[in-house]
């Protein structure tokens, strides 16, 4: 996962101010605030409630359990939201997220050998055929927005109605009439921000809270890596 360095050097600048208090859990609720005020045109913060504290074990495969997959269709991502209690309009609004950032090459290049110019726009495909050969032998990295990469904003959403965007799941989300009609409404949010982002910041506060670990439940860990011995 990248970035991780930096959640770890956050952990260790408050832990040698104030050892065993800031859980690893609030630390990425914060960063990923810090990081939308950042990408955000004109920046804006928004309130994360602390409290949270770190779960006592760490699996990979739960993980894999309740994380939703590239290669979900639309249906697959609603099941897997809707079990965590998010709306098919959450799904859309946080998928915005791909509006900055990176992406493997093995997460989409299922799609472009062969591609299917009905999902994926040829000269979009062309390009990323380029940057992501069929016998690399180094998974590439590729940006996920060619348009507005390093900032947080709705050109996501007209990339996805644009079919010029890297992950199957991300195509899928126009597969639905309704879906449809949000992505070409928060597309069309590209000045104002009125529709999309406060949108975002309401579901990235659910996010925030979803399952949270507090009062003596869990712990707070030392090294956000790993369970405290
Ligand atoms: C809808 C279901 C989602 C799926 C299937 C999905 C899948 C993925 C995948 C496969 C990648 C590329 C990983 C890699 O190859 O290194 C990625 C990147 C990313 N995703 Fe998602 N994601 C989803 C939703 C979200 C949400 C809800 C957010 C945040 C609110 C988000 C934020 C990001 C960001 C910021 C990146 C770029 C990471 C980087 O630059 O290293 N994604 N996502």
């Amino acid at each position: 996962m990248r970035g991780l360095d930096l959640i770890d050097a956050a952990k260790s600048a408050v832990e040698a101010i104030c050892p065993g208090v800031v859980s690893c859990a609030d630390i990425l609720a914060f960063a990923a605030r810090d990081a939308f005020n950042l990408l955000v045109p004109g920046g804006c913060l928004y309130d994360v409630p602390a409290g949270r504290r770190d779960g006592n074990v760490s699996s990979f495969q739960e993980a894999l359990d309740n994380l939703p997959a590239p290669t979900n269709t639309l249906s697959q991502l609603e099941t897997t939201f809707a079990a965590k209690g998010f709306s098919l309009k959450e799904l859309i609004t946080l998928s915005g997220a791909h509006s900055i950032g990176q992406a493997h090459c093995f997460s989409f290049q299922s799609r472009l050998y062969p591609y299917d110019s009905t999902q994926i726009d040829p000269s979009f495909a062309q390009m990323l055929q380029g940057k992501c050969p069929q016998n690399a032998t180094v998974n590439g990295v590729v940006t996920q927005d060619f348009v507005t990469p390093d900032s947080l904003d709705v050109q996501y959403y007209t990339n996805v109605l644009n079919n010029k965007v890297l992950l199957f799941s991300d195509w899928a989300l126009r597969t639905d009439p309704i879906a449809l009609t949000t992505i070409v409404s928060y597309s069309t949010d590209n000045l104002l921000n009125l529709l999309w982002r406060p949108d975002f910041i309401k579901a990235m506060q659910k996010l925030g809270q979803l399952d949270v670990l507090t009062g003596t439940q869990g712990q707070i860990r030392a090294t956000c890596g790993a369970v405290n011995p």
